[in-house]
């Protein structure tokens, strides 16, 4: 069995800049090393998906500059060219910041992003139709993933990542099957910094599944069966950047290939602490093979 993902999200050029710590307000400081990379949460999502040996298609945008001619390539050389729609806007950049405890702080500019219009959703309909699992993530715009929510939240099984945070309706929200927020968007959607009390009330809501992502701590499912653990694997993190992204395409992926939730926890918790021993975004991902290989 190995159903159909869609994830409908951004793509970005990713510049990241290496520091021994974050500068402050007005301070210039020396970096150590720069690379420049592809990125963008939809792009390291679809490619986590694929890479876990899940069936994807990726529906991103990209514009037609030479940021755009740098992506191409690389989503023709994984298999996930097949839906890029172009436009006129520039392609979506990201200028990432990372310490030297592998934590980072990320400016995105979104760009050709931003093209994602209920207008386009209507367009690709077909490839929504056929898909079982959709993956949403707040790097497009709030309308779109609002639309999408509403329009195929009841007939297909959404993932819906609310990163970066941002406000959603009660309406579309209540639609996502599985809600992955790490600890700090859960807050800003509920207002709570208790994770379970976060989570019950999104359940309340009729949200499905609350999987929250807590970092060093491991992740958490509550669903109206109870409240599972994932325990993380303890790795020395050289760049945390894609991490959450590692570990929802290998979700989704899992669950696509007939895993269990709990199952499919375990094997996106081992993929992103590979993910957070490795530089970059797209380039930290591993393969399934690497997966399983793994000792950690
Ligand atoms: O989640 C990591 C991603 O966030 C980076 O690849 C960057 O592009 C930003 O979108």
């Amino acid at each position: 069995m190995n159903k159909e993902i869609l994830v409908v999200g951004s793509i970005n050029v990713d510049t990241t800049i290496y520091l021994d710590r974050f500068p402050k307000e007005g301070e210039t400081i020396n970096a150590s090393y720069k690379s420049v990379a592809a990125g963008g949460k939809g792009s390291n999502q679809a490619f986590a998906a694929k890479r876990s040996g899940a069936n994807v298609h990726f529906l991103t945008a990209l514009g037609k500059d030479q940021e755009g001619d740098f992506l191409l390539p690389i989503l023709q050389k994984e298999g996930l060219d097949q839906n890029v729609v172009f436009c006129d806007l520039p392609t979506g950049n990201a200028t990432i910041l990372v310490n030297q405890a592998g934590q980072n702080e990320i400016m995105i500019m979104e760009g050709a992003n931003g093209f994602i219009s209920p207008a386009v959703i209507e367009e690709k309909r077909e490839l929504f139709e056929k898909a079982q699992f959709i993956v949403l993530q707040n790097e497009i715009s709030m309308a779109t993933n609002e639309y999408i929510l509403k329009r195929y939240g009841d007939s297909k099984t959404i993932l819906y990542n609310p990163a970066p945070a941002k406000k959603i309706s009660q309406e579309a929200l209540r639609k996502a099957a599985y809600l992955i927020p790490n600890e700090t968007e859960l807050a800003l959607l509920t207002g709570t910094s208790n994770i379970e009390e976060g989570a019950r009330y999104l359940l309340s809501l009729g949200v499905k599944n609350v999987l929250v992502t807590v970092g060093s701590q491991g992740s958490y499912l509550f669903n109206s069966k109870g409240q599972h653990h994932c325990a993380p694997h303890l790795v020395k993190a050289i760049d945390t950047v894609a991490a959450g992204d590692t570990y929802l395409g290998y979700f989704v992926g899992s669950l696509a290939q007939g895993l269990s939730s709990e199952k499919a926890m375990e094997t996106a918790s081992k993929a992103s602490a590979i993910a957070v021993t490795k530089k970059g975004a797209l380039p930290s991902i591993p393969t399934k093979e690497e997966v399983q290989a793994a000792h950690i």
